[in-house]
C-alpha cells in the first residue's frame, strides 16, 4: 500500500506593530547594540500590545493561512496550537483560538515550547495520515514578552512576539504545495533547569511564589543552551535526512530555528548545506519561540520555492525538545 500524501496547503504568519530594537534596550538593561548584534545577530524584535494576547496572535497568522488555502473555517476539523507563552495555564490557546476563529472542531494545545511547530505539524501529519481528520489548522503564536524579565539583560534582548499557521490537508489544493515529509522529534526532560519559567505550575503555585521573586519569568543558561541547540539539530537533521532520499547537497531550503546566528553557523559547519540556501528572519524578529520556523518559512515561500525543490526546517528548545523535517514543493 502506498503510503498517503499530507500537504502544508498554506502559510500564514503576523507579527505586532510595535518594534523593540536594540537601540531602546540600551535605555533599558546595561547592553550594547554591538554586543547584542554580535552574539545573536539580532537588530530588532516585534513586540505585542498590552491588550494583545497570543491568542489574538495566532487568529491573525490563522486568517492569513485559511485564505492562502481558500478554504473555510467550517472545513477545519481540528485546530492544534504551539505556545510556551499560553493566554492561560487551562483553558488551552487552542481552544481561545477556536473560539475566536468562530470554528467547531476539536482544539489542543501542544507543550514543546520552541520545537512546537514541528510536534503539532507532526501530530497533524498522524491524524491525516489515520483517516481520522482531512484539514488540520496548525498554529505557533508566542507573546513570550509577557514572560521575558525586562531588566535581565541575559534573556530580553533574545525574544521577539509573532505567530505563524499552516493548513495541513490531504490535498495539494488549487495549487502545487509542500509535501510533508520525514519528521524527526526528540525530547530529554533531563534538562529541564536549563531553560525554563519556575513558578505559575504546580512545583511553585501561587500560593508558595511572589511575583517579586521573578520566578514567573523565563530564566535560561545561554551557554548550556547553545551547546545542545547544536548538537541536537544537527543529531536531527542527520536523521531525518539519513531517512529520505534527499542529500545535504539537495537542501534548497534550510530554515533553521531563529535563536542566534552563532547557532546557525555552527550547524553550517557540520553539514554540507550552501550559505545561500540558509533562510532567517531572526534580525528583525528575535527568537520568536514556536513561531520562529513557521514565521520563516512563510516569509520565503511564495517569493522563490520552486516545484521539486526540498525544504529542510529544524528546531530546539525547552525540555530539551529538538526536531528536523523535510518538506518538498510538489503537485497532488
Ligand atoms: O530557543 C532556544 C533558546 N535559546 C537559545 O538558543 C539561546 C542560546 N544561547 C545563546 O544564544 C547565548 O548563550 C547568549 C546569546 C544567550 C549569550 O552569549 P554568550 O556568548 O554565551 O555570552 P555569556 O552568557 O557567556 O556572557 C558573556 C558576557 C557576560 O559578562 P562577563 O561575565 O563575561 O563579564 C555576561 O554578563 O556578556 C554579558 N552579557 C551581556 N553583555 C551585554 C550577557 N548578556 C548581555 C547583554 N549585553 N545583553
Amino acid at each position: 500500500m502506498t503510503e498517503k500524501k499530507i500537504f502544508i496547503r498554506s502559510t500564514g504568519s503576523y507579527l505586532p506593530e510595535k518594534v523593540l530594537t536594540n537601540k531602546m534596550l540600551k535605555e533599558m538593561v546595561d547592553t550594547t547594540d554591538e554586543w547584542i548584534v554580535s552574539r545573536t545577530g539580532i537588530k530588532e524584535r516585534r513586540i505585542a500590545l498590552e491588550n494583545e494576547c497570543t491568542s489574538d496572535l495566532g487568529v491573525k497568522a490563522a486568517l492569513k493561512a485559511l485564505a492562502g488555502a481558500k478554504i473555510l473555517i467550517e472545513e477545519i476539523d481540528l485546530i492544534i496550537v504551539a505556545t510556551l507563552s499560553p493566554d492561560y495555564i487551562f483553558p488551552s490557546t487552542a481552544c481561545m483560538i477556536q473560539k475566536k476563529l468562530g470554528a467547531t472542531c476539536p482544539a489542543f494545545d501542544v507543550g514543546a515550547a520552541c520545537s512546537g511547530m514541528l510536534f503539532a505539524l507532526s501530530s497533524a501529519k498522524s491524524f491525516i495520515a489515520s483517516g481520522q481528520y482531512k484539514n488540520v489548522l496548525v498554529v505557533a503564536a508566542e507573546k513570550v514578552s509577557s514572560f521575558i524579565d525586562y531588566t535581565d539583560r541575559s534573556t530580553c534582548v533574545l525574544f521577539g512576539d509573532g505567530a505563524a499557521a499552516m493548513i495541513v490537508s490531504d490535498k495539494a489544493g488549487f495549487k502545487e504545495s509542500l509535501q510533508v515529509g520525514e519528521i524527526v522529534l526528540g525530547s530529554d526532560g533531563q534538562m529541564h533547569k536549563s531553560l525554563e519559567i519556575p513558578a505559575g505550575g504546580s512545583v511553585l503555585s501561587a500560593r508558595n511564589s511572589s511575583t517579586t521573586t521573578k520566578d514567573h519569568f523565563l530564566k535560561m543558561d545561554g551557554k548550556v543552551v547553545f551547546k545542545h541547540a547544536i548538537q541536537r539539530m544537527a543529531s536531527s537533521i542527520k536523521e531525518c535526512l539519513d531517512q529520505s532520499d534527499v542529500s545535504e547537497q539537495q537542501i534548497d531550503y534550510f530554515i533553521p530555528h531563529q535563536a542566534n546566528d552563532r547557532i546557525i553557523d555552527a550547524l553550517l559547519k557540520r553539514f554540507s548545506i550552501k550559505i545561500d540556501r540558509v533562510h532567517k528572519t531572526l534580525e528583525s524578529t528575535g527568537n520568536t519561540c514556536a513561531a520562529s520556523i513557521g514565521i520563516c518559512l512563510d516569509h520565503y515561500l511564495d517569493q522563490k520555492v520552486k516545484m521539486d525543490q526540498n525544504i529542510l526546517l529544524t528546531t530546539f528548545g525547552a525540555g530539551f525538545t529538538w526536531g528536523s523535517m523535510l518538506l518538498k514543493r510538489e503537485r497532488q
